[in-house]
Parts: structure tokens; sequence; C-alpha cells
């Protein structure tokens, strides 16, 4: 397969996109809830085309993205908003076309609220202050959090203003990151139904987030049970906004090995990718999934990117066969917050794209360009001499 990429590149493989899509269709199904994809995840036209076909609706946190998923949505899927910044000028530009819409603050709500349009179900975003996540970096639950009103303030505001809420009709919250089980969601049910009763039976709808990943779980119950405390016990409409569970199996980063040599007696092999590609692999210091690595193989590497950066390396891998210039690399389970977060640090280009599509044709869909480098940079037109 990687014989026919230029590398650095980037493959979204339409058939695994497909499987793990139709497993969340299932699952929101089964639960009665709107599966909504996070489009932050990774919003490569590849992609969306794909989840386009499954979902209910498009999570969004910007413009930006409302933009481009505007013009690829089908009809008869909402287009939401969440996030710690809305402005006036979004809101104009957007207008009846928003169906939903998250305001991250009080203060949020009571500067933009007389603008949002009547088309548009307005939300809050709530802090369940129940935190599941060990890294503070990652946990929306963390002390001082800027992420959402914390449930304890919200059910003060419903108790001594209960006006000041008055046109919000749903709820938000968000408080996992790579959940592998439903035990923290439905914890987060039931405190927030102990906690806030009074606004859940004022409201209509409530958005769970993202933050589990469905296609590693091997049992749905505390999902379903979950859902239907807040269906079955308040009435309201349930929605999910899962953006890795969606992504992050479908997508690899294929590279070549240009140089081997030896430093303080380990095999050094640089590739033509970098961190900066996959810049969770940084954030989280974790050593990504490589194709043909094998626990104790006969020979062992420490794979480096291509930047100056002295900690731009993936890790030890050890294969059967030896890496020579030229072998390819294969790095797995790259779908997610990889080229949304991608980046040129030393002006390396970003990945070429390509699509594996369903029936095993292999397509290029776009090579980056040392122009699309200089424009970024502020100058426009110039000519590679
Ligand atoms: C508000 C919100 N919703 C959904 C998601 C998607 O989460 P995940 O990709 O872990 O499913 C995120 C991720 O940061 C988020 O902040």
């Amino acid at each position: 397969m990687a014989d026919k990429i230029n590398t650095p590149g980037f493959v979204t493989n339409e058939k695994t996109l497909h499987k793990d899509l139709t497993l969340l269709r299932k699952v929101a199904d089964q639960a009665s809830c709107k599966l909504l994809y996070s489009t932050k995840a990774c919003s490569l036209s590849a992609v969306l085309r794909i989840v386009n076909r499954k979902v209910d609706g498009f999570a969004c946190s910007s413009p930006f993205e409302l933009h481009l998923v505007d013009q690829l949505r089908n009809s008869n899927c909402s287009l939401h908003l969440v996030s710690p910044l809305i402005s006036k000028e979004t809101l104009e530009e957007f207008g009846e076309r928003l169906d939903y819409l998250t305001f991250n603050s009080f203060s949020q709500w009571k500067l933009l609220n007389s603008r949002v349009s009547a088309e548009t179900k307005a939300g809050l975003r709530v802090n369940p202050q129940l935190s599941f996540v060990s890294d503070p970096r990652y946990d929306p639950c963390r002390q001082n959090s800027k992420l959402g009103v914390p449930i304890h303030k919200l059910a003060e505001l419903f108790d001594t203003e209960p006006n000041s809420l008055r046109g919000i009709s749903g709820l938000h919250f968000h408080n996992n990151c790579e959940g592998s089980d439903f035990a923290g969601l439905l914890a987060t049910a039931r405190h927030i139904q102990d906690v806030i009763p009074k606004v859940l039976h004022q409201v209509d709808w409530i958005n769970m987030g993202g933050g589990y990943l469905f296609n590693q779980a091997h049992d749905y119950a505390d999902f379903y049970e979950a859902v239907a405390i807040f269906r079955e016990s308040f009435g309201l409409e349930v929605f999910i906004e899962p953006g890795a569970s969606v992504v992050r199996q479908c997508g690899t980063i294929e590279a070549t090995v240009h140089d081997i040599f030896e430093s303080d007696d380990i095999q050094i092999a640089i590739v033509d990718t970098t961190v900066n590609h996959m810049p969770e692999v940084f954030e989280f210091q974790f050593e990504p999934d490589v194709l043909g690595h094998v626990e104790g193989g006969l020979h062992s590497y420490i794979l480096a990117g291509c930047t100056c950066l002295a900690g731009d390396v993936f890790g030890h891998y050890s294969f059967d066969s030896a890496l020579t210039v030229g072998s390819k690399i294969t790095f797995l389970n790259m779908g997610a917050y990889t080229m949304s977060k991608s980046h040129r640090f030393n002006g390396v280009s970003l990945p070429t794209l390509y699509v594996r599509s369903f029936d095993g044709s292999l397509d290029k869909v776009r090579t980056d360009s040392f122009d699309e480098f200089a424009k970024n940079m502020g100058i426009p037109n110039v000519a590679v001499t």
C-alpha cells in the first residue's frame, strides 16, 4: 500500500470509517439519541462526505468549521455550535442556519441572547464538576475550569434568578476524554439529575458531548441508562457528539525512512514525517502504533521525526526485518486530531492527502505546496526559483 504514496501522506480509509460510524449509528438508534459528529477531530472533506450519510448533525467550534460543514452537509443534518467564544458577528453571519447554539458562560448568554435567531435553539454548557481525566490540561472539570457554568452555580441561579435563564432551551456537558466504558457518563447523568432536576424539567434538550471511544467499549448498558435518565425522566431530546470514536481508526500517516545511524548504542531512523503532523503524540507523550512493530523483534530503532526539535521522536520500535533507507513506515490509528492539529514547523510540508475508497483504490486528494506555505507567511505570489 505505502509504495504508491508520496510521503509524508495521510490516508483516510473509507471502509474503516464506515464501519465505526455504523456501530455508532446502531448504538445511538438503540438509545434513541441523536448522533452528531464533532468536526474538530478531523474535518477533511473525505471524512465529512462519509460522515454526512450516517449522522443527524455536526458539532462545530468556530465559523470556519461551520462554513465547511455548511457547504458539505446534507439538508437533514443539523448545525450546532459550541465554543467558549461566540461573537455577535458569528450570530449575524449564520443567523437561522444555526440549529443549536451552546453558550459557554452565563455572561456570554447575557451579552448575546437578544441576537440569537428565533430559529436557533440556545443552550448553556454546564460544568458537572465531576472529573474523570487525570491530566488537568485535558480535564474540563479541573480547578478554575473555563468550560461551562459550574453546576452548583447553575442550581443557585435557577433558584435566585429564574428569569435570567428564560430562553435557554437546552444544556450541554462534556467532561471526559478517551473513556472506554460509560461508567463516567452514567455517574455524570445521575449527578446532573440530582443537582439540577428543576433545570432539567425546564429545558427540552441535552447534549452529552464526546469523550468516549464507542468502538473500544464492550458493554453499552451504562450508556443506554444515561440517555434514559434524560429522555425518560425529563422528556429531553438527547445528543452525543463523538469525535475520536468516529475517525481515529480510519486514518494512517505514511512515511519513508531517510537516514539510519547510531546514537548511544541505539539505531535512530529518521522519517519524513514529524510529531508536528501528529501533535497529540508530543502533547500526550505516547508512542503511536506502527505497522509491523513486534515486541522483541530482531531489529530495534528509535523512529524520529525530521525537524530540529530534539523531542521530535515517536519512540522505540522493533521489526522482524531490518529497516533501510527507503523503508516505508505506517503510523496506525491516526485519524483523530492529526490533520486538524498538524502544522508546518521548520517549513516541513503537510502530509499529502489520500483516500482509500471502498473498492480499495487509492486517490490523491491534495498535495501541500510551497505556495500555500508562503501565503500563510503573508507572502502571496512568490515563485520557487
Ligand atoms: C465540547 C466537546 N464535544 C465533543 C468533543 C469530542 O471529543 P472526542 O473526540 O474525545 O470524542 C470535544 C473534544 O474536545 C469537546 O470539547
